[in-house]
């Protein structure tokens, strides 16, 4: 009998080590610990062995069966450890590989002309005003001294919605809309980015592209204020040795009127392809609100007077950044935009 338990003490210890899972463990432990299990059994038939064999059998049985329950612990332990240790193996990351990188936006080279062109004027004490981009025919011509049938008309052909509302050809309706707002207080000092709309489309003419306005009214402004801002403007924007210079032109809604030039940015005003050879480049169309224009916005022209100005965002855009051909803004080509910013 002592040799039947000494074989099952040897076996079951063999099994257990050679168990690869719980279930297996498991399996072990019924077949010999189990109600009917082998070691089970014996213990039953110690009824049939002689009294002087018993208790020796009995003891050795049970400690056998304490040995084999703590054989198994272990082994589950064991086993238990290796489980995680796979499961971390698993979840595992090389933290020396090198990082996916994250492609990051930027923003478009109009919009850093922008965004720089209002950052001078709110320094200037001027406030960022929007108009809306579908403007009716009275903000956009009539109020600004265009009435139907004016010649002028037709350098701003524009996108009809219908008879009385189209696209805005310039920003310069926004002058209006402000001055209704605040009339009749004083000052008014507005700069109005935004997209307009004209019937162009060549290398350096977009069928839509961006204006800033710019108006000053108040007691006394003159074309002296006009023009020392504007001066300033271009220094902040192209540097501290330009030069500008005013050409007179005609515009409906100022009086006098003017075009405005920059020394050339590449040659100095030295003379180049860029500015063919004259020295200068023109940038925008500037001058002295015309009264009529200020009365029908709210302002007595007999009392106050203002300068307006509008620029071209893509030209300005082109010039500070050397862009041969405006298309080059709005046809998404990520090499192009990721050049800027
Ligand atoms: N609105 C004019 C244009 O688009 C520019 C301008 C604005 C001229 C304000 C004078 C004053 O051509």
């Amino acid at each position: 009998m002592l040799e039947k338990l000494k074989d099952l003490e040897l076996e079951t210890l063999v099994k257990i080590e050679q168990a690869e899972n719980m279930d297996q463990l498991r399996e072990i432990k019924v077949r010999v610990l189990g109600k009917k299990g082998e070691l089970t059994g014996l213990l039953r038939s110690l009824g049939c062995i002689s009294a002087e064999e018993r208790p020796a059998v009995g003891k050795k049985a049970n400690l056998l069966r304490e040995e084999l329950e703590n054989a198994i612990k272990l082994k589950e332990q064991v086993l238990s450890d290796k489980m995680k240790a796979e499961k971390w193996e698993k979840q595992r990351f090389d933290v020396t590989l090198p990082g996916r990188p994250v492609l990051m936006g930027q923003k478009h080279p109009l919009t850093l002309v922008m965004d720089e062109i209002k950052q001078i004027f709110l320094g200037l004490g001027f406030q960022v005003v929007h108009g809306p981009d579908i403007e009716s025919d009275y903000y956009n011509f009539e109020a600004l001294n265009i009435p139907p049938e004016h010649p002028a008309r037709d350098m701003q052909d524009s996108f009809y919605i219908t008879d009385q509302y189209l696209l805005r050809t310039h920003t310069s309706p926004v002058q209006i809309r402000a001055m209704e707002k605040q009339a009749p207080t004083l000052p008014v000092r507005v700069i109005a980015p935004g997209k307009v709309f004209r019937r162009d489309d060549d290398a350096t003419h977009s069928p839509m592209f961006h204006q800033v306005e710019g108006l000053a009214v108040d007691y006394e402004i003159s074309f002296a204020d006009l023009k020392g801002t504007l001066l300033l403007f271009v220094r902040e924007m192209f540097g501290p040795e330009q030069r500008i210079r005013l050409r007179p032109s005609f515009f409906p809604f100022t009086e006098p009127s003017a075009e405005v030039d920059i020394s050339c940015i590449m040659c100095n005003g030295e003379g180049c392809r860029v500015c063919s050879n004259t020295g200068w480049l023109e940038i925008l169309g500037a001058g002295m609100v015309h009264p009529r224009v200020l009365e029908v916005s709210g302002y007595n022209p007999k009392e106050v007077t203002g300068f307006a100005f509008g620029m071209g965002v893509e030209r300005i855009a082109m010039l500070k950044y050397g862009v041969g051909d405006l298309r080059l803004f709005f046809s998404n080509d990520l090499r192009f935009l990721r050049q800027f910013g």
